[in-house]
């Protein structure tokens, strides 16, 4: 028989409601089959998920690794998880800690979600990495199939996902509250990004930062201050996705799940040229996918961002009555029965308002996002953003990205394949390139 893994230990000392003592030295070494923890990037969006993730009573953490400590309030962290042990340098952490660790969060920028998640998961350790999971299209794929092959727990950080609001709202739509749905705009008014010249001072590199770590996998540069880290490289092409990536990810949720959208047939992007540098401040992309059960065969999916999305122009469609105007962020579902807006973040409302008469409240509790994982990961419940969802919905926007491109062209997408099949010089884009570093 084979030796019992870590997992199988904390999955059954929590199925037997205990504490387990493992033998010392078995695998890891936990005294009491707590499930334990490493975190990749804890500063920023990193700070609330470990803190989301250590509020679980059955988690212990062992490591904790940031580029720039004190972005990442490490000494604060160590001072409250004295076992836990600091490093820079993500591989070093998962090599050193090896089978000490079960479970391994990613909040770094997008760009390093990819090599640091799939190091974890070769090594056999369940992830909660942020959204979107990848910064390239073949990497969500490669993620997603990782995950099945390695029959790991996986979520991705859309933490609203497990909202009421938004639970509720997928169920209202699938039980038909609006009809066939034949079309969906989504937008946001932020703009996540530049369409400025190319940097062309050096700065110092602060002390507590190590660039070469930061900017890992990615080609080398100069640092700039205040230009990518922290928060700032998500309007930069090598390090984030854009708006798309950064709210798209959160609003496109909600009608994939909810109209069971598979992969797109294809995207066409409005925008300006692209620059080599920055993202576009404002980009629309209208997405073709096939009807569902839930959509009409005609059915249409439209984004903006930026600043005045949505264009909604005489829209009728967006028009609302008197007095109420559009979310800054959100989705409007067209159904045959009428409309629904579901802002970002918030409860939905119906046009007209009849619809909610007489219609049932389904019984919809708020999930925890971050328990639902490492609830799982005892074998107590499952996640519903595992990488078999989050994966595609992932290569959505990062297709979207690549459209973005090529403005005014359409791009036929072959899913299987992985390949535009209309424009050749669409397809190096698919993939991501890595500096060893
Ligand atoms: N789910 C949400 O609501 C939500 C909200 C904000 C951000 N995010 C996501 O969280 C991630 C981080 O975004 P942010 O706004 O916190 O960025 P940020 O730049 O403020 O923080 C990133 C943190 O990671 C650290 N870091 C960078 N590279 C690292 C590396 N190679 N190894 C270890 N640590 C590294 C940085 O020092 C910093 O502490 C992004 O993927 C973003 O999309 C999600």
């Amino acid at each position: 028989m084979k030796n019992p893994s870590r997992r199988d230990v904390v999955k059954s000392a929590a199925a037997a409601g205990s504490l387990l003592i493992l033998p010392s030295g078995l695998r890891g070494n936990s005294p009491n089959g707590k499930i334990c923890t490493a975190h990749v990037g804890v500063g920023g969006m990193g700070n609330s998920d470990f803190g989301s993730i250590t509020s679980h009573p059955n988690v212990q953490v062992v490591g904790l690794c940031d580029v720039d400590p004190v972005h990442g309030k490490v000494e604060e962290k160590l001072s409250k998880h004295k076992d836990a042990q600091y490093f820079a340098d993500y591989r070093e952490m998962l090599a050193e800690l090896g089978d000490k660790v079960d479970a391994v969060s990613v909040s770094t920028p997008d760009h390093t979600h990819y090599p640091a998640t799939k190091l974890a998961m070769e090594m056999g350790k369940h992830v909660y990495t942020q959204k979107p999971l990848t910064h390239k299209l073949a990497e969500a794929r490669h993620l997603t199939e990782l995950a099945r092959e390695k029959d790991l727990v996986t979520q991705m950080g859309i933490q609203v996902h497990s909202s009421v609001a938004y639970r509720l709202t997928r169920q209202w739509v699938q039980e038909g509250i609006i009809g066939k749905v034949s079309k969906v705009y989504v937008w946001s008014g932020k703009s996540w990004g530049y369409d400025g010249p190319a940097f062309d001072r050096v700065d110092p590199v602060p002390d507590q930062l190590n660039w070469n770590l930061w900017l890992g996998t990615a080609s080398e540069r100069d640092y700039v201050d205040r230009a990518y880290h922290p928060g700032k490289w998500r309007k930069l092409v090598d390090f984030g996705c854009g708006t798309l990536g950064d709210m798209g990810i959160h609003i496109f949720d909600t009608p994939v799940k909810a109209l069971g959208l598979k992969d797109p047939d294809w995207v066409e992007a409005e925008c300006r040229e692209p620059n080599g540098i920055g993202f576009p401040e404002q980009n629309m992309m209208r997405y073709g996918f096939s009807g569902t059960d839930y959509t009409t065969d005609d059915f249409t999916f439209t984004w903006w961002d930026g600043a005045g999305a949505p264009r909604s122009g005489e829209n009728p469609d967006l028009v609302l009555p008197e007095g109420q105007t559009l979310p800054s962020q959100g989705a409007m579902f067209v159904g045959e029965a009428g409309r629904m807006l579901l802002p970002h973040v918030g409860a939905p409302k119906f046009f007209p308002r009849s619809i909610l008469e007489g219609a049932k409240k389904p019984d919809v509790k708020a999930a925890n996002h971050y328990h639902q994982w490492l609830d799982a990961i005892e074998g107590k419940d499952e996640t519903s953003a595992g990488f078999d969802y989050a994966g595609p919905l992932s290569e959505m926007l990062c297709l979207g990205v690549i459209a973005g491109n090529f403005p005014g062209k359409r791009l036929n997408w072959d899913a299987k394949n992985m390949k535009v099949t209309n424009l050749e010089a669409a397809n190096p884009l698919i993939t991501g390139t890595y500096r060893d570093f």
